[in-house]
């Protein structure tokens, strides 16, 4: 690859040929190179079952390779037609409630379904065979964010499939489900069901295990697709788009190893200036998924409705968000959708080009963009070796830990994965310093520092994942409520956490969650809500404790040293400007370095990636006056060195390729 890829969802059966015409010149003029085709047209393409019509797509792909635009090419399984419907009533997906969905929307499938399966399969095939060697097709986009949970029969044939392939016996799956709890024991697979609504709480244990049996159930539905793909004689790359960050129904790390290529639609549902955190939460937990070079299937250019309303997005904006992905290893920008539609349910959905059309401030925008991306195309060249980005610093990142949190009646329902997570990356992205994600017994060999945010539930290899870590030398920091429970979600009894309590060397005899409004003081002078513990010391020093409330006194952060390495404890929630401070004072203890001196504290964001030709200081400024940053290297937006200092304007951005490794850089007011 030599250019960094630029396009969106094209949908051009949506329009008039005559707008097919003005799309070409309206690409050519924005250097847009890659375009996203077919997502949703099922209906068009296979008008009866097992009758294709494909002459439509033929013209768009020939279309797009007289202008010299690369496709992906989308199966259209996300969204089977109506006669689908009227044929295969029961490939329908049910809700818990047992509502039976119907089509008039999109992604109503059950993904157990054979009929599904089976029509899924052949339309890959298909357009596989017929597309599938074109010279254009940059990689396929399998369906769209897999992510229909069905209740159905066909669910519950497959989960029980499921469940004695992952338990063997039944007595195996009573004990890890704790069924002898309000008389839940099976006695025959045939009698377990998916979670469907019920007269009370649900069994967590349960809960969980139906969503990892999902994320195994959609992926199995990938790679049917995938298969046929190949056995259709299609070398090309094949994707399917992850989706952050409001559901998470896939384990990423299990996904991964079946992509060629991981690719991420990510809308911000940050308004204002922590919508910048977002993108780098979204952008590096990608790239982390990846493991490597990775790319931003889909964004917003503009407005999409956020709570009750259309939120706009300034065209500053949307490059520096860009930039922002592409900085931490995206391949190029993409779009959800090239032309905003003109009716149908997303009508409101900005797009590249806005209903306005290409006499707007919008469009002017995405024209800059690609100019942009343009110049500084040579940054898409991998490193040969070592990653895209360098992390000193790494976070924990575990679907299970998600969904363990998502079941009903923990002890405080403010309990949010990702919440917790965000806070622990925003603290870091604040200070500036690079991070990667990693999943349970993964490589740590270049942390310093790794962070684990409630993870309520762990297994014995990741408790030795974590000892060994800290044995080796390394600063781990755990917050509250992990390591609390196994992986079935039972709680290890003897005093929490369980599975942590010799390596972080506390023993916590009560879990006292806060009143809503309630804060209260560390003696370090940070401020805490939502939670506190009774925390007793069996090998760690307390560093700081609770200065009011019924705790007065008694330990609230706690470290244990063994050998070189340290395990840190929350026991209670720090409120976010608490946690940058502790971050920030932290990763200046191990020397964690951040790209800019001062960190985010002026406004201006540094990622730096590597790439085969060198490294490149992205510089993205989101603060409100102009910044001289300087160092040696020459700014690749404007073709000027910046040795003797470039100025930076707020809401602009600069991509420097440095003068060697290892430059130091200074930001002043200018
Ligand atoms: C997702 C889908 C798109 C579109 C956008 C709207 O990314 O893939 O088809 O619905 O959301 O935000």
């Amino acid at each position: 690859m030599t250019a960094l890829l630029y396009g969106g969802d094209y949908n051009p059966e949506q329009w008039p040929r005559e707008v097919w015409a003005e799309d070409m010149e309206l690409m050519r003029r924005a250097g847009v190179n890659t375009v996203t085709i077919g997502v949703f047209s099922w209906a068009l393409l296979e008008p009866r079952e097992g009758e294709y019509d494909a002459g439509w797509l033929d013209d768009v792909v020939a279309t797009l390779d007289d202008a010299g635009i690369g496709f992906f090419l989308a199966t259209p399984t996300a969204s089977p037609p109506p006669w689908f419907t009227r044929a295969h009533p029961d490939a329908m997906p049910v809700r818990p409630d047992g509502t039976r969905l119907t089509h008039g929307s999109r992604d109503t499938y059950a993904i157990s379904a054979p009929a599904y399966r089976a029509a899924a399969r052949r339309v890959a095939r298909f357009l596989a065979e017929r597309y599938g060697r074109h010279p254009r097709l940059r990689g396929w986009h399998v369906h769209n964010e897999y992510g229909t949970v069905d209740h159905g029969p066909h669910a519950e044939a497959a989960f029980q499939r499921w469940l004695h392939d992952r338990y063997g016996t039944l007595d195996a799956l009573n004990d890890a489900w704790t069924t002898a709890f309000w008389s839940q024991r099976y006695d025959d697979w045939a009698d377990i069901t998916p979670p469907r609504v019920t007269q009370y709480l649900p069994n967590p244990a349960h809960v969980v295990a139906f969503r990892r049996f999902c994320s195994d159930e959609m992926l199995a539905a990938f790679t049917e697709q995938k298969e046929q793909i190949r056995a259709a004689g299609s070398t090309a790359p094949v994707t399917t788009n992850f989706m952050l960050p409001t559901w998470n129904h896939l384990d990423q790390w299990v996904w991964r190893d079946e992509l060629d290529l991981v690719s991420v639609d990510h809308y911000l549902d940050t308004p204002g200036p922590d919508g910048e955190a977002h993108v780098a939460y979204g952008a590096d937990l990608t790239r982390s998924w990846a493991g490597g070079p990775w790319l931003l299937m889909e964004q917003s250019a503009s407005g999409i409705r956020e709570g009750s309303r259309l939120a706009f997005k300034e065209p500053d904006r949307m490059i520096r968000s860009s930039l922002g992905y592409v900085a931490r290893g995206s391949q190029g920008a993409l779009f959800f959708q090239w032309r905003a539609s003109a009716g149908g349910a997303e009508t409101w959905h900005s797009g590249m080009v806005p209903h306005a059309g290409p006499d707007s401030r919008q469009f002017d925008g995405v024209v800059a963009l690609g100019e942009l991306l343009d110049r500084i195309a040579e940054v898409v060249e991998p490193p040969a070796e070592g990653p895209v980005v360098e992390a000193d610093v790494a976070v924990l990142w575990d679907a299970h830990g998600w969904w363990s949190l998502e079941t009903p009646h923990l002890p405080h329902d403010g309990l949010d994965y990702a919440t917790e997570v965000r806070a622990t990356h925003r603290a870091l992205w604040r200070a500036g310093v690079a991070v990667d994600f990693v999943a349970p017994g993964g490589d740590l060999s270049r942390h310093r520092v790794l962070f684990v945010p409630s993870q309520l539930a762990m297994d014995d290899a990741t408790v030795e994942w974590l000892t060994r870590y800290v044995a080796d030398g390394g600063h781990l920091v755990v917050s509250r409520f992990t390591g609390v429970a196994d992986e079935h979600e039972r709680v290890v009894t003897g005093g929490y956490p369980g599975r942590l309590r010799d390596l972080l060397g506390i023993r916590v005899d009560e879990l006292r969650p806060l009143a809503d409004d309630e804060r209260l003081r560390l003696s370090d002078g940070s401020v805490v809500d939502q939670w506190t513990e009774r925390v007793h010391l069996t090998g760690a020093d307390p560093l700081a404790t609770y200065a009011d409330g019924d705790l007065a006194g008694l330990p609230a952060i706690t470290r244990r040293a063994s050998g070189s390495g340290t395990a840190t404890y929350l026991s209670t929630r720090l409120v976010q400007h608490s946690l940058d401070r502790f971050v920030a004072d932290l990763l200046a203890a191990h020397d964690v370095r951040p790209v800019l001196p001062g960190g985010l504290g002026t406004g201006m964001e540094a990622v730096r990636r590597r790439a085969a030709g060198g490294t490149y200081l992205f510089l993205l400024h989101h603060g409100d006056r102009p910044l001289r940053v300087t160092g040696p290297g020459v700014d690749l937006v404007t073709g000027t060195s910046t040795a003797a200092g470039i100025v930076v304007p707020p809401g602009g951005v600069a991509v420097v390729r440095e003068d060697g490794p290892g430059a130091e850089w200074a930001v002043t007011a200018s």
